[in-house]
């Protein structure tokens, strides 16, 4: 675990066992380590012209310079806050964001998933990043901010990298009630016999095929008072592990399905963070939680099940499991009088095709929502991408037998993120604005995020911020 501080010193009146970094305006790839005359190092790293330096570029070299530093073997670095060095950014941003967005950065580019390794790395580890230079109590706070956030990303992606043998339904339950330990937050996990009681026959459905319960569970935060305002809800999808069902999911396309349960940790995670920042605000995070397994008692393609709100769906696909625990949810969700919905889930590989793998696609009627997604998905550095809900997709999933079908009835391939979304729309309540997040395209980093490898812990910046501002 690297420690992140701040210090009051500017950085040549650092302690000799600090490596200094220095940035410089060379080629963002130029670097160089050098032994200074007092034996102590200084770690020199090109960031290009500082003029030039976007919002999202300088996300991406604060990672950069922990992934440099972890190359060297660094156990000590020292930075100076680089505020002033960022006019491009100031236009946009204020310095808070520049120091919450180094504390965030700094925290989930030196996280590393051990868990399952015997053995300990002989390499030397980052220990401390001390952030230098005399801050004001407004920049000290925007950095302890972006310290919980980035702690609570890395903990989103703790419970994603987790094999689903060991994050059963049952245990996501769990590391939702250990998140919010020693906050104002509660959470309750409903097992299957009330989820019978409540009609909740998409969920069940899917989670027929296991032995692992199904559970639905429900985070609380009344920041603002629990008379106070319609919530914020947040619903993730929680799917611990994703075979395909009976549609078995082709070889290579299965081993990651581990992490199907992003949507569910991230919204565990943002729930968490908005408890442990003290907002002042009222939010509500539902994560449907089950594993799509094969078995003789999973549900069958060609099965028909009813939902919470009563609608019948022809399960055309039973790979197409996140949209049927995500519709129960939203159902469930109305009895919070939601101010707005936003659900977070790995839907589909089609939103990969779309938009490749640097955002996550979203899908909401109401623009003023989508507008704030994307300003806030800027800020945040989950990047999202909108696509259309429009009402003609509608038509591609209505069922013959039943009211709907949970993928398009004429198993036609294109437009599969839209369908998804579609399917939803069934399900939302009325009258509440509401957007769909699908972030398959985010679930595992890749090269240029300069992350480690495996879950990226995203949205939960983003879930933040709009929980903070929306
Ligand atoms: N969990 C998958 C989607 C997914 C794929 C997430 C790749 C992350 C990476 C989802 O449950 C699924 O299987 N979707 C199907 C939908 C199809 C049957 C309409 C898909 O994308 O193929
Ligand atoms: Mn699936
Ligand atoms: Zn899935």
């Amino acid at each position: 675990m690297t420690k992140l501080t701040l210090s009051n010193k500017d950085i040549p009146a650092v302690a000799k066992k600090y490596c200094k970094l220095v940035i410089t305006e060379d080629a963002p790839s130029w670097h160089r380590l050098v032994e200074c005359e007092d034996g102590s190092l200084e770690y020199r790293i090109g960031a290009g012209k500082w003029k030039a330096m976007t919002a999202r570029k300088y996300i991406t070299f604060v990672r950069t310079v922990v992934q440099a530093a972890k190359s060297h073997q660094i156990e000590h670095l020292a930075i100076q806050a680089p505020v002033a060095m960022l006019p491009a950014i100031l236009k946009e941003h204020d310095s808070q964001w520049i120091l919450s967005t180094l504390a965030e950065n700094l925290t989930i580019a030196a996280y590393e998933f051990t868990m399952y390794k015997s053995t300990k790395s002989k390499k030397k580890q980052l220990q401390e990043v001390l952030v230098c230079g005399g801050l004001s109590s407004a920049e000290k706070k925007a950095f302890a901010r972006g310290l919980i956030v980035g702690t609570q990303v890395n903990v989103a992606r703790d419970i994603a990298n987790t094999t689903a043998e060991d994050m059963t339904p049952t245990n996501l339950g769990k590391a939702a009630v250990k998140a919010v330990k020693g906050t104002k937050a509660s959470v309750k996990v409903l097992g299957e016999k009330e989820l019978q009681k409540l009609k909740m026959g998409l969920l069940l459905a899917v989670g027929a095929g296991t032995k692992h319960e199904t559970k639905l569970i429900v985070m609380e935060y009344y920041g603002a008072g629990k008379a106070k305002g319609n919530p914020t809800v947040f619903i993730g999808k929680g799917i611990t592990y994703d075979t395909g069902g009976l549609n078995v999911k082709p070889s290579g396309h299965m081993h990651d399905m581990h992490m199907d349960m992003s949507g569910g940790s991230a919204v565990i995670a943002a729930v968490a963070a908005s408890a442990k920042l003290g907002l002042k605000k009222n939010i509500i995070g539902i994560i449907p939680a089950a594993e799509n397994a094969v078995s003789d008692r999973a549900m069958r393609a060609g099965d028909i099940v009813t939902a919470m709100n009563g609608k019948t769906v022809e399960v055309l696909h039973t790979d197409a499991e996140g949209r049927m625990v995500l519709a129960d949810a939203l159902t469930y969700s109305e009895r919070f009088k939601p101010k707005v919905i936003l659900d977070v889930a790995t839907l589909t590989g089609a939103a990969l095709s779309a938009l490749g793998q640097h955002a996550s696609a979203i899908m909401t009627k109401d623009e003023k929502l989508e507008t704030k997604l994307r300003t806030l998905g800027e800020a945040s550095g989950d990047y999202v991408w909108p696509l259309p809900l429009w009402d003609e997709y509608q038509a591609h999933i209505k069922s013959t037998r039943a009211d709907l079908s949970n993928i398009a009835a004429n198993f036609s391939r294109f437009g599969g993120s839209i369908e998804g979304g579609t399917f939803l729309a069934n399900f939302a309540p009325k009258k509440v604005p509401w957007a769909h997040i699908d972030i398959a395209p985010r679930m595992e980093a890749i090269a240029s995020d300069k992350l480690a490898k495996g879950s990226t812990g995203e949205p939960v910046r983003l879930l933040v911020r709009f929980a903070e501002e929306y």
